[in-house]
Order: C-alpha cells, then sequence, then structure tokens
C-alpha cells in the first residue's frame, strides 16, 4: 500500500492513501500566507476537519463543493457543514471511529477551541488517528496543549507517524511538542502550525534536534508541497 503526504502549509496536509485523497484541516492559499496552492487546484475524495478555526476549516466548503469530497468532522461542525451546502458529510464524534473505504478514523481529545467563522457552535475539538488498512497509524493532534489523554494513543499501540503542531501560542510549543511525541509513542514527527502568523514563530529545524536528543525520534521538516511517502 502506497502512502504519501503532502504538506500545503500551516495545519494543512494531503494524504494520498492508494490513489484516494484525503485533505487534512483545508487552509489554502490566498487565506493561507504560507500556501501555494488553493482550493480550486486541490484535489479531494475526503475532507477531514479537526475543529471550527478558520485556519482549519476556511476552505472546507469550498473543495467539498468542487470535488464532491465527503467531509468528516465532529458532529456540530458536521451539521454547519450541511447548513452551507455541503451535501457528503460524516459526523463522528471524540472517541468514536468508522471504518472508512481507506481506513479507519478516530477522533481523540485535544484542548482548545472550535468556535466556527460565524460564530456559530463548532462542538469541541479533536485530534485525527487514521488507521489505514495495511495497519499504519498517522495522529493528526489537531490544535491541542500537551494532554495526559495521548498516553491512550501510546498504551495503545503508538502511532507510526505523529503530526504536531509547534507554534506555541495557541497551541502546544516546541518543549511540549517533544513529551506529546513520547506520549503517543511516535515512531516519527513532522511538525506544523508554526510560522504562519507572528505569535507563532518557531525554528522547526531545532524542534527537530531537540526531539532526536530527547526521544531519538525522527522528525521530518516539510517544506510546503512537499511530499513525503511514509
Ligand atoms: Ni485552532
Ligand atoms: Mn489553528
Amino acid at each position: 500500500m502506497a502512502t504519501t503526504i503532502t504538506f500545503y502549509g500551516h495545519a494543512t496536509f494531503g494524504v494520498n492513501v492508494d490513489g484516494t485523497n484525503l485533505v487534512i484541516d483545508p487552509f489554502l492559499a490566498p487565506n493561507n500566507p504560507l500556501a501555494t496552492v488553493t482550493a480550486d487546484d486541490v484535489e479531494a475524495d475526503y475532507v477531514l476537519i479537526t475543529h471550527g478555526h478558520g485556519d482549519h476549516i476556511a476552505d472546507a466548503i469550498g473543495i467539498a463543493q468542487r470535488t464532491g469530497a465527503t467531509t468528516i468532522s465532529n458532529y456540530e461542525i458536521y451539521q454547519w457543514l450541511e447548513k452551507n451546502g455541503v451535501e457528503k458529510a460524516h459526523p463522528l464524534h471524540i472517541g468514536g471511529g468508522f471504518d472508512f473505504p481507506f481506513g479507519r478514523v478516530k477522533l481523540t481529545i485535544a484542548h482548545h477551541g472550535s468556535a466556527l467563522p460565524d460564530g456559530s457552535n463548532g462542538g469541541n475539538p479533536a485530534g485525527i488517528l487514521l488507521t489505514l488498512n495495511d495497519g499504519k497509524r498517522i495522529y493528526f493532534a489537531g490544535d491541542t496543549a500537551l494532554t495526559y489523554d495521548m498516553k491512550l494513543i501510546g498504551d495503545a499501540g503508538g502511532v507510526d507517524l505523529a503530526v504536531l503542531p509547534i507554534g506555541d501560542n495557541f497551541t502546544m510549543g516546541p518543549e511540549d511538542a517533544i513529551r506529546a511525541a513520547e506520549f503517543v509513542k511516535a515512531k516519527h514527527v513532522i511538525p506544523c502550525h508554526y510560522n504562519t502568523f507572528p505569535p507563532i514563530q518557531q525554528d522547526p529545524i531545532a524542534f527537530a534536534a531537540d526531539l532526536k536528543q530527547a526521544t531519538g525520534i525522527d522528525c521530518t521538516v516539510m517544506q510546503v508541497d512537499d511530499i513525503l511517502e511514509c
């Protein structure tokens, strides 16, 4: 099974699983100052959304309407997407998972906010745990503080890849992200949610070195539009 990850900037990723395209937290050009790809360019079969903030959902409706992709989100965001013209939407909620054709999606605990761009109630924020059909596990922490609940993921076998925010200010900073990588027993880490806005400036190369030194865990710092095989 071939899986690739594309970084679009900030916390927006594409995951291609044997030709099925997942887009995580779509926030693309020109709204996302780091992104080069727009909502008109990206291919999507599924759009997965961790929480309601604009820097994670700005392009979800546009992509879903253009491509006919199915959105996957918590129940409150699902209701908002349907109200706003998204036809194929699958609701989940925290602690629950569902087996899609490409693998299982489970929403995990995140400590953050989730208000939608128009002020609607976006429910509780979440992380996303993907278990692909080949058994590979990829954890998108979403916007969150470090939480002891991450140990539940580590205790349940850990993850092959953890995508963790390191920006500080709105989410975990680098020191807490190192502890998160240990809690979820990550084999590999990709940092995100940094350098998009002035309050979240970080040095991801220093983070990667500190993570390796403290834990032995490998880290890949992706440049925008990099594609990683995993
Ligand atoms: Ni947020
Ligand atoms: Mn965010």
